[in-house]
């Protein structure tokens, strides 16, 4: 099938890459010149295990290209819309300017018996508003909501092997238009007997923001527990283990530590709450307002961490930060944690460097007042305190002896309660973590 790809950030480039992996002839359309540029010389413009791969075997099959023009979508039977819904600034809302954009532009080359797919994170009620905008001005397209739960480090195995499928329908006889495309775009998976949910348009917005909320809960739980186990000495990560042996709780994002960020959960709790309260049931989304709260104390609380660790003071404190990006196998930093506790230190007098093994370009970019290492061998020189703040795989595995050698003190903060306690400790570290007593 011929398919277009609206949008060419972390969600379209590796769906437009993924679909063209399925077999279908994909081009994968973006305003940003520079980014089309570098997907097309098969150069990923961020950093996702697998991604590089696929774009160059896709690339090579011929069955994927990528482009400025929105013409060039012109001739495909299905369109899908990646674009982004960043938070507005200064508001909790979703900005739609983009999704809007996407729509509007794709009118032009649209044809009757094309539908148009919306996979962009949005407040409930705006696919009824835009498929009244398709259907209004080409007679016989039709839309529908196709929500995706990809997770940034899995985004290709989450695209090709999703753990479900979710089609928001128009109601009739054009949502069996509709679904039959969709199957058609999705053949092999739906045949491997993935499940799949139909609906209508809010349900299946829903969902998404629905599913972003609950995850966003239960790490603000087992955080809002960490708060508790500090204040009675217990210990959150033998907590979780204990009550995540329970298979109605489960021990997945039960990982206590310093929270959400990354450019979906926290802006899609906001935008949630706000899309509540513009629909008149504000009441039932508060609780957001808390898991937002608890979420965002674990901030300040590693930096009194820090202070404490530091005997009571920052000032002119060396401090080295492991892990710049929202989460390890990312280079994405937006509303990063680890970049949030980086500066709140510098400004309380510490002298911080920051390293990540992808993300200290970007980082540099947008937080240009920090100071960057290329290895957490360089950014630990001489330093009173570590903290790690995101937990790739590198850090796991530092050997605390060989570590201790660069700095002056040997003093561990975990804010990913990712470390192994006992072998820190062994090798004459003092180990701290959020919701574990100190020893
Ligand atoms: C999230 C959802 O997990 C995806 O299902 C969804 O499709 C995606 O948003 C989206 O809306 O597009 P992602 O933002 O890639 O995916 O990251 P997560 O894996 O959900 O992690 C979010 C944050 O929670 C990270 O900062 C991570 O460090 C933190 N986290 C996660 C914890 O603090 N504890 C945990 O136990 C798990």
């Amino acid at each position: 099938m011929k398919i277009s790809v609206i949008g060419c950030g972390y969600l379209g480039a590796v769906h437009a890459a993924s679909m063209a992996e399925l077999g279908h002839e994909v081009v994968g359309v973006d305003v940003d010149a520079a980014k089309v540029e570098s997907l097309q010389r098969g150069a990923p413009p961020f950093h996702e295990p697998g991604f590089g791969e696929l774009l160059g075997r896709t690339l090579a099959s011929g069955r994927l290209t990528f482009s400025t023009d929105f013409a060039d979508a012109a001739g495909s039977r299905v369109h899908f819309v990646c674009v982004g819904t960043p938070q507005k600034r200064g508001e909790y809302a979703a900005d739609l300017r983009y999704v809007e954009a996407a729509t509007e532009a794709l009118l032009p080359v649209l044809a009757s018996g094309d539908l148009v797919v919306g996979k962009s994170t949005v407040p409930v009620g705006t696919a009824a508003r835009l498929a009244e905008m398709v259907e209004g001005k080409v007679p016989g397209a039709l839309l529908a909501w196709n929500p995706e739960f990809l997770r940034e480090g899995f985004a290709v195995q989450d695209t090709l092997h999703p753990d479900r499928l979710v089609y928001g329908l128009p109601a009739g006889a054009d949502g069996d238009t509709a679904r039959a495309l969709l199957d058609e775009v999705y053949a092999q998976i739906v045949e491997r007997g993935t499940p799949k949910v139909e609906s209508d348009y809010a349900t299946a917005e829903m969902v998404k923001t629905a599913a972003n909320s609950f995850l966003a809960t239960k790490i603000s739980f087992i955080n809002a527990m960490a708060e508790l186990c500090e204040a009675t000495g217990a210990d959150v990560k033998l907590l979780a283990d204990a009550i995540g042996y329970d298979d109605r709780i489960g021990r997945k994002f039960l990982n206590a530590g310093l929270g959400f960020g990354g450019g979906c959960l926290p802006k899609d709790i906001r935008a949630f709450m706000a899309r509540a309260g513009e629909l008149g049931a504000d009441q039932a989304l508060t609780f957001l307002k808390e898991v937002d709260n608890i979420n965002m104390r674990r901030r300040i609380r590693m930096v009194e961490l820090a202070r404490e660790v530091c005997d009571g003071s920052l000032l002119g404190k060396r401090v080295a930060v492991l892990g710049a990006a929202f989460k390890p196998d990312s280079d994405d930093i937006r509303d990063s944690p680890a970049l949030n506790v980086a500066a709140q230190l510098q400004l309380q007098g510490a002298v911080v460097r920051v390293t990540d093994p992808a993300a200290v370009e970007n980082s540099r970019r947008q937080w240009p007042h920090l100071d960057y290492a290329d290895s957490p061998e360089e950014a630990a020189e001489q330093a009173d305190a570590v903290l790690v703040l995101t937990e790739w795989r590198q850090y796991r595995e530092l050997d605390p002896q060989e570590f201790g050698k660069v700095v002056r003190s040997r003093r561990m903060l975990d804010g990913r309660n990712a470390l192994d306690r006992d072998l820190w400790e062994a090798a004459g570290w003092t180990y701290r973590a959020l919701g574990r007593r100190a020893t």
